[in-house]
């Protein structure tokens, strides 16, 4: 087990940084390559531990998997199918998993997945994945801890989402590509991953329209073809490296972002008086003065995103004044408030709102992570902290921040990788 040895910063971060690919839209479109028997190549894809679990789950099912993680290169290619199952082990260590779901259902007209469970954050349930494989003519059963899907054929229909859930929403639209006939996916999620994930399928020949607006159609029922395709960058790293120059008053420069990406974390940056610059380079992120409180609330995109939640608690902490958050999408997203307070923020948590009032200064201790957001979010405190700050159980992090300990360093950040006895 490794923890970061963090020193709080005297100065604030400088430097430039770029930004890795989204690890959010790249464990879809490596499920969206069982699609083809035809060789995918997928571009700009961060070797974190979330993309090798999917790399390897994808050999499980009997593709041919080459990740070259120097060139952040991956090939696959799912010329037979030999087996239609995930494991329990495999949906422990990775929730996505279930996203082959779709695709086995497309490409075999069978599937067999362990069900995810839930996380620290949520129940995290799969039930309108399920009610959208079944309007497209499914049958799925659960027992024994799995949930069977089968589909002599697949047709297309009308799904309506109770919630615009991201994964349903992905899921149902790589189902629905091979199923026959028109789909169309009501209340769908807007995300930017979404939108990768169709450009991804349209670049295999399906035929999608509407990705990124709340109704996707999809003509199902083609043949689809290998593609190449680059990978988004990732929007929460680029969001966390915006908070970390905030909550440092440093001036740090993000390249290869996607600022349409980014509006309501530049829009939130902006009211706690953080000054964000789009130059040729990409982005410049800077603070004028002592951080303004705001009040938040997380909601589906083109909202303020939840994975943001946590960064920008430990910005509030160290706010001047009340800070009111409200996270609206997952059911428990606030269990990094108990290790911000043992660095001394004073925060009250009441269901799905949390008051926080702003500290002069927070001071360092022993943390730690107990999700990959909630872990950037003590990265953050710990670089504004008075003193040493020991963040243990880091593997949560290195799922969602690509070296994210090099890439501090080059900005000035004094952070330390150690091995836990
Ligand atoms: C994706 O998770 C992301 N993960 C999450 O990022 C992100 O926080 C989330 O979308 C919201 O943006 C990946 O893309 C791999 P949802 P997902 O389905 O798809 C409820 C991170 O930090 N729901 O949009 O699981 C659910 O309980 C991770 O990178 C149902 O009720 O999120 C939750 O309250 C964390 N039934 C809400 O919808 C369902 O069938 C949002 O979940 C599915 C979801």
């Amino acid at each position: 087990m490794e923890k970061f040895v963090v020193k709080g910063l005297e100065e604030g971060l400088q430097g430039t940084v770029k930004i890795s690919g989204s690890k959010n839209a790249v464990l879809p479109i490596l499920a969206a390559c069982l699609l083809t028997k035809e060789c995918c190549e997928i571009r700009n894809v961060p070797p974190l531990s979330d993309v090798i679990h999917m790399t390897e789950l994808l050999r499980e099912l009997g593709a041919q998997v080459e990740f070259s993680e120097e060139q952040e290169r991956i090939r696959v290619r799912a010329e037979t199918i030999e087996s239609v199952e995930s494991e329990y082990e495999t949906a422990r260590k990775m929730r996505a998993s279930f996203l082959v779901a779709g695709a086995l259902l497309g490409r075999c007209g069978h599937a067999r997945l362990s069900l995810p469970g839930g996380c620290q954050i949520g129940s995290r349930p799969v039930d309108l994945h399920l009610k959208g494989f079944q309007a497209l003519g499914a049958k799925s059963r659960q027992e024994y801890g799995f949930v069977e899907l089968t589909a002599k054929t697949l047709k297309g229909n009308s799904i309506y989402l109770d919630f615009p859930s991201v994964g349903a929403t992905e899921n149902i639209m790589l189902a629905a590509v091979l199923a026959k006939g028109c789909t169309v996916i009501e209340n769908a999620a807007e995300e930017p991953e979404i939108c990768d994930l169709a450009d991804f399928l349209r670049e295999m020949g399906a035929d999608i329209t509407g990705d990124g607006t709340d109704a996707i159609t999809i003509i199902g029922g083609k043949e689809l073809h290998g593609a190449v395709h680059e990978v988004i960058p990732d929007r929460i790293e680029a969001g966390t490296f915006m908070a970390a120059a905030a909550i440092t008053g440093g001036n740090i420069l993000l390249e290869n972002i996607r600022e349409e990406h980014l509006k309501p974390v530049i829009a939130k940056l902006a009211e706690c008086n953080v000054r964000t610059e789009t130059v040729p380079e990409g982005l410049r992120v800077s603070r004028k003065g002592r951080l303004h409180p705001i009040q938040l609330k997380t909601m589906p995109f083109p909202g303020f995103p939840t994975d943001m939640q946590a960064p920008f608690m430990s910005l509030m902490a160290v706010a001047k004044g009340t800070s009111v958050i409200t996270e609206t999408v997952f059911e428990n997203r606030f269990i990094h408030a108990g290790e911000l307070q043992r660095m001394g923020a004073d925060i009250k948590i009441d269901s799905r709102s949390a008051v926080i009032e702003g500290v002069e200064t927070l001071t360092g201790t022993k943390v730690k992570a107990t999700d990959l957001r909630a872990g950037a979010a003590l990265i953050l405190s710990a670089l504004a902290a008075k003193g040493e700050t020991e963040i243990s159980d880091i593997y949560h992090i290195e799922r969602g921040y690509y070296k994210i300990d090099e890439k501090l360093r080059a900005l000035g950040a004094e952070i330390e990788r150690k091995d836990v006895p």
